[in-house]
């Protein structure tokens, strides 16, 4: 539990604006996605200091297949980097690692080593860094539904006792809290196929920088914001 009052618990985030970054400087897109990088270790460190629970950040979606295969491949290197580097820090730090998303469709390297990781760090208690890699929020909500219809076929499960909470016991996400606070990076305005069934009641931050510049104060900023808001999950 955190120190600070009205932490969020859960914190999730669109990293937004890599090429945009690379582009302003002359560079290679690659370059917005090595320096955005540098800013998931920076983020994850300050929710760690912030006393926050989950982090969850959206890393590759199922849409980012279509870019050029270029790109892909260096997206999924820099993400294989990013584990093999981070593998000994998790465990030290004792962050969970878990993952979301359509993850068969991963290079086997990047399988492995997102296994591994789960494996070894599955009892960490001090945060949950969720990855969501491959993954689009309406693929999920259709998956939920489809093994919620194959157990009513079946007839072990009653369309009557169909609530909310058992379609979010199927989604990916089941056990984790939703976000209390949705951060997107470089000024746009959409959710992009992003949790979208989790973030139902979440704030939402929109943040004018382009990710690789959205480091530790801009994370504090966001949640500064947050906590100026009164929730009222609809109610007066
Ligand atoms: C959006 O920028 C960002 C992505 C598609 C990928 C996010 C990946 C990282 C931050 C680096 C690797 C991740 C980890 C977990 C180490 P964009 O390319 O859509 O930017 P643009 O909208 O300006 O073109």
């Amino acid at each position: 539990m955190s120190d600070f009052p009205d932490t969020p618990r859960h914190i999730a985030v669109i990293m937004d604006g890599n090429g945009r970054w690379a582009k302003e400087r002359g560079l290679p897109r690659r370059e917005g996605h090595r320096a955005g990088a540098e800013s998931v270790r920076e983020i994850t460190d300050t929710c760690i200091d912030l006393g926050v629970e989950y982090l969850t950040l959206y890393a590759f979606s199922s849409e980012n297949w279509n870019r050029p295969e270029s790109e892909v491949k260096a997206l999924m290197a820099l993400l294989d980097r990013f584990l093999a580097e981070k593998a000994k820090e998790l465990d030290r730090q004792k962050i969970r690692l878990l993952a979301i998303g359509q993850l068969d469709r991963l290079p086997a390297k990047t399988r492995n080593l997102l296994d591994r990781i789960m494996a070894r760090t599955a009892d960490h208690k001090t945060m949950t860094l969720v990855l969501a890699l491959s993954y689009g929020g309406r693929e999920e909500i259709v998956s939920a539904a489809k093994s919620l219809a194959v157990d009513a076929a079946a007839g072990v499960l009653s369309p009557d006792a169909i609530t909310a909470e058992v379609f979010a016991s199927r989604l990916q996400t089941a056990g984790i809290p939703d976000p209390d606070l949705l951060v997107r990076t470089s000024g746009e305005m959409r959710v992009s196929n992003f949790l979208l069934w989790q973030i139902s009641y979440a704030e939402i931050v929109i943040v004018k920088k382009f990710w690789p510049d959205f480091r530790r104060n801009d994370l504090v900023e966001a949640v500064n914001e947050y906590q100026r808001r009164h929730r009222r999950f609809g109610a007066l």
